[in-house]
């Protein structure tokens, strides 16, 4: 007998539908078809042994698995489930009406049990999208796909679960969730917020800065400074993420299988790589094309801790995608885009000892050392960094203070109501929407100077003895906090302030 059962591949952050044709004859033989990988190679014995530990059996006769589309490659061990309800079906070992109705999809263990799958989401909006009744899947990953609505998802946690759904009629508990309600509750409790930070507060207006404009932004500041707490918490004071971004998001984490029991996701990312990362997991590829840390952190934040120790070539790698805001990973077969559009938040120490200009340092660097730890980072990357700004640590006592900071959520309102500047602004123009995306011919029509600035900024360059590329750099800067002030135009004060966030480029750092 043949049956069809369905399953799902995907490709970049979307899913293809695949055929799983079974056919049972007489005769004998296992013959598994359709540009399978090891892994669904191997499922003949995870499936053997699941059915065989719940009542049912591989039958001894000549069987033939094909998945289709031939020529789309299919990888990974979530088709078990598929192939195993194919087999009991068309073997006539259950009852299976209405059983091509349903995606079915997960990676069996021994007993039966299901592991989770990767994808789900974009699973689950493909089959949504092809009319499909129900999606099958393990119970850790029906609240991702339960995201999807008119679409019936089915979490299970035993195969067993599912043939008595269909042979018996046995009901199976469906995972409803308000997407909506669950998102919008938990935008005002972000995981860290500001106020927990204590003083810091000309560093807390750069990241404010940094945020209202989309600028990235390098942190300076020996060990113990507070440079990774104040990182981590950019996420908490950009705009709350669009649903759209947060379905955006959520794709890519599904599809590296990085969400267990949650359904959208509603803070924006935050990832912090370790300096040894390989290329491709910071970029993303392998033969099987995964996304790296810079589409995981896709509408949230990438944070290179102490950036110099990091590869060159790694650095190199990320500065395209910095540029396009996705990535492009090129196979013999296809083509995958990830998108990647994250703010750069990078930290380093003042020297390779920590400390720089300090006479109480425990440890203190040659000039030389110095000169190659800087540059290091210099070029290309730091070209595409705002703002440069030193973190000091706080004395004791005012970390021992019990005043709260200002909270995340209400330096967020200032930030959203300069970007809702910014998108006017912007508003008609392809690649841009905020102030840190402008290109120079837009620096010229959006950030004119009066006279007494222009003079103020020349004054400073040659005091400062600042480079040329700090010059638009500056420009963009001053915009920015120009919004945050609601002031139409850009005056001197918003210039002397952007100023100061250069540090990188005074002499004594990289000249
Ligand atoms: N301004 C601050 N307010 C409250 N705690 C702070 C502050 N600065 C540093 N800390 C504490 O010191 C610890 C070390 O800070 P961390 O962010 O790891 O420093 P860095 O990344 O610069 O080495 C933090 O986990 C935090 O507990
Ligand atoms: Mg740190």
């Amino acid at each position: 007998m043949l049956k069809k059962v369905y399953g799902s591949a995907v490709f970049g952050v979307e899913a293809t539908t695949i055929t799983c044709e079974v056919n049972v004859d007489t005769g004998v033989g296992y013959h598994l078809v359709g540009l399978p990988d090891n892994a669904i190679k191997e499922s003949n014995y995870r499936i053997a042994a699941a059915l065989l530990n719940n009542g049912y059996r591989i039958p001894g006769k000549k069987i033939t698995l094909n998945l289709a589309p031939a020529d789309l490659r299919k990888e990974g061990s979530a088709y078990d489930l598929t192939l195993a309800l194919g087999i009991l079906s068309a073997s006539g070992q259950i009852k299976s009406e209405n059983i091509e109705k349903y995606i079915i999809m997960g990676e069996l263990s021994l007993d039966g049990s299901l592991q989770p799958i990767k994808g789900a989401l974009p699973i689950a909006i493909k089959a949504q999208e092809e009319g499909f009744e129900g999606f099958i899947l393990p119970k850790v990953n029906a609240k991702e796909a339960a995201i999807v609505s008119d679409l019936k998802v089915y979490g299970v946690e035993n195969i067993s679960e599912v043939i008595a759904f269909f042979d018996k009629g046995q009901a199976l508990e469906q995972t409803i969730i308000d997407t909506r309600e669950e998102f919008y509750r938990s935008l005002d409790f972000p995981e860290f917020d500001f106020s927990d930070v204590k003083g810091q507060e000309s560093i807390k207006r750069c990241m404010e800065i940094a945020a209202a404009g989309g600028h990235n932004i390098i942190l300076i500041g020996p060990p113990g400074a507070g440079k990774t707490m104040l990182a981590k918490r950019l996420p908490s004071i950009l705009p709350p993420m669009t649903m759209h971004e947060a379905l955006e998001t959520t794709k890519i984490h599904s599809v590296v299988g990085k969400i267990k029991n949650m359904g959208l996701m509603s803070q924006r990312p935050f990832r912090a790589p370790h300096h040894t990362i390989s290329d491709v997991a910071l970029v993303g590829g392998g033969a099987y094309p995964q996304p790296g840390e810079i589409s995981l952190s896709h509408n949230g934040v990438l944070f290179l801790d102490e950036l110099p120790e990091f590869k060159r070539s790694v650095l190199e790698v990320m500065r395209q995608p910095l540029e396009d805001r996705e990535v492009t990973i090129s196979r013999a077969r296809f083509t995958v885009t990830y998108p990647s559009s994250f703010m750069l938040v990078a930290s380093m120490n003042p020297s390779p000892g920590g400390y720089f200009n300090d006479p109480d340092a425990p440890v203190t660097s040659s000039p030389a050392e110095m000169q190659r730890y800087l540059s290091k980072i210099s070029g290309p990357l730091l070209d595409r960094i705002d703002l440069h700004i030193e973190v000091t640590p706080v004395p004791f006592e005012k970390l021992s203070e019990d005043r709260k900071g200002e909270s995340s959520v209400e330096i967020r309102k200032r930030v959203t109501a300069a970007r809702e500047v910014q998108t006017k602004r912007f508003n008609g123009l392809d690649n841009v929407h905020y102030n840190a995306q402008m290109n120079t011919k837009q620096i010229r029509e959006f950030c004119k100077l009066d006279g007494a600035s222009k003079e103020l900024l020349k004054n400073a360059m040659e005091r400062l003895n600042l480079s040329a590329r700090a010059y638009d750099r500056i420009l963009k800067v001053a915009r920015t906090i120009a919004d945050l002030d609601k002031a139409a135009d850009i005056s001197g004060n918003h210039i002397a302030e952007a100023i100061q966030y250069r540090s990188l480029d005074r002499e004594g750092w990289l000249g």
